[in-house]
């Protein structure tokens, strides 16, 4: 391949040291800054994993206190940035709407921001973390014409975001505990996951010295593609089209098939391969969350166990080690709170803004940080001369 390497997708090509996450895709494993990902999942919150993310450490008790201060004084969004959802079609896709005003916060953050300032860029990170539910709610209330909501500061993070979400100006909004718990599992299950399309993405953006909002943004686009972040509702599309269990086999039999651009969704992994550890706990929350509103006879969680048991015995996927990744239940806890499909990706953009900005900051404080400029290995025609039209 000449001078450079040739590395299609990037699939062995490090493109920055970290120490935010570790992946071991043989065996299984995720670590945030160190820690087990089953063990944050059981033992914090939310919050607690993005000080980590950000910091380095968990927090301890005071610590976490002035964060979660920090955190609901940046939750409000600017009243003229609430006027930009009205731009937009009501039946637009709520992540078209979630790129567009993140990348408007960079023009109400503008002038205040030195990316060059370690303390400018903590504040770019807690603004963003905390606008990133008010956000994601106003697509939705704007998408069915309701109010939006404001946020209110004495709650708790996932149950502040279920009432932007699920409440309205009428009703006394009650979260249920557990379908809050969950939420706040689903949001540490996606906080982070080192160098993936969007937050390479995220990285390369900023590599220019670029806004942070606007890398975001650029983010935000990447992650909606289906074979990132819009897996999670192109499963439960795909479990809806399946529609009953005995029509498994025949969707097992397309996604198998090479000339069907069909695959099974919320399956297989570039780095995992092996059972993707969120996916594990992820099937746990929705157990929790299934009995707790007895629905333990679920059709698409039924559906969806019978398919990774069909699929997991094909030697197709056992060959290629395609297990199930952690979208593939995390649309049906979703659901299951009541959340509409279409809002599923945004809420993994909500979740995944934290590890964008610690990346992000990663990189600027880095004194090795260069532009990112991949090369290419040029096709086309060698050099030839043009002659002026009349002679074409
Ligand atoms: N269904 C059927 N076949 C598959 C699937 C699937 N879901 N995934 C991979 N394969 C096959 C693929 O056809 C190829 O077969 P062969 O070697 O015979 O050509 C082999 O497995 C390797 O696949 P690949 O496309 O080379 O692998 P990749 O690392 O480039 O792609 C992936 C990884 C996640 C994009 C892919 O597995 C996929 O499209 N999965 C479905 C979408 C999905 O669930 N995405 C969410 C990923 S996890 C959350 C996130 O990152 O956002």
């Amino acid at each position: 391949t000449g001078l450079f390497t040739y590395d299609p997708g990037f699939t062995s090509t490090a493109s920055c040291t970290s120490k935010i996450t570790y992946i071991d895709g043989d065996a299984g494993i995720l670590l945030y800054r160190g820690y087990p990902i089953e063990q944050l999942a059981e033992k914090c919150d939310f919050l607690e994993v993005c000080y980590l993310l950000l910091k380095g450490e968990l927090p301890n008790g005071g610590e976490m206190k002035g964060f979660v201060t920090n955190i609901s004084q940046h939750v409000m969004v600017h009243e003229q940035l609430s006027r930009f959802y009205s731009g937009f079609r009501r039946d637009a896709h709520p992540m078209a709407i979630l790129v567009g005003v993140v990348g408007a916060l960079s023009a109400f953050y503008h002038d205040v921001m030195d990316i060059n300032s370690k303390e400018d860029r903590y504040i770019s990170a807690i603004r963003l973390i905390a606008k990133m539910p008010n956000l994601v709610a106003m697509c939705y209330k704007y998408s069915i014409g309701m109010p939006f909501i404001y946020p209110k500061r004495k709650l708790g993070y996932a149950e502040n975001f279920l009432r932007m979400m699920m409440g309205d100006p009428g009703d006394d909004y009650l979260a249920n505990p557990v379908l809050v718990r969950a939420l706040d599992r689903i949001l540490i299950l996606h906080a982070d996951h080192e160098q993936n399309a969007s937050t390479s993405t995220v990285r390369l953006a900023g590599s220019s010295g670029a806004n942070p909002y606007a890398c975001v943004a650029a983010g935000i686009a990447c992650l909606w593609g289906a074979a990132h972040g819009g897996a999670n509702e192109a499963v439960l599309n795909m479990l809806a089209q399946i529609g009953d269990v005995s029509r498994i086999g025949e969707y097992v039999n397309k996604a198998k098939d090479k000339n069907d651009p069909f695959r099974l969704m919320g399956f297989g992994h570039r780095v995992y391969k092996n059972y993707d550890p969120r996916a594990k706990l992820m099937r746990e929350t929705c157990h929790e969350v299934l009995n707790e509103l007895n629905l333990h006879d679920d059709k698409m969680f039924k559906l969806a166990m019978e398919l990774e048991r069909i699929a997991l015995e094909d030697p197709y996927f056992v060959e290629r080690k395609l297990y199930p990744n952690v979208d593939f239940y995390s649309g049906i806890v979703l659901r299951a709170l009541g959340i509409p499909t279409e809002m599923f990706t945004a809420i993994f953009a909500m979740a995944r803004s934290v590890g964008w900005i610690a990346q992000w900051d990663e990189m600027i404080s880095d004194p090795e940080m260069k532009i990112g400029r991949p090369r290419q290995l040029y096709q086309g025609v060698t050099a030839r001369d043009v002659k002026y039209i009349s002679g074409r």
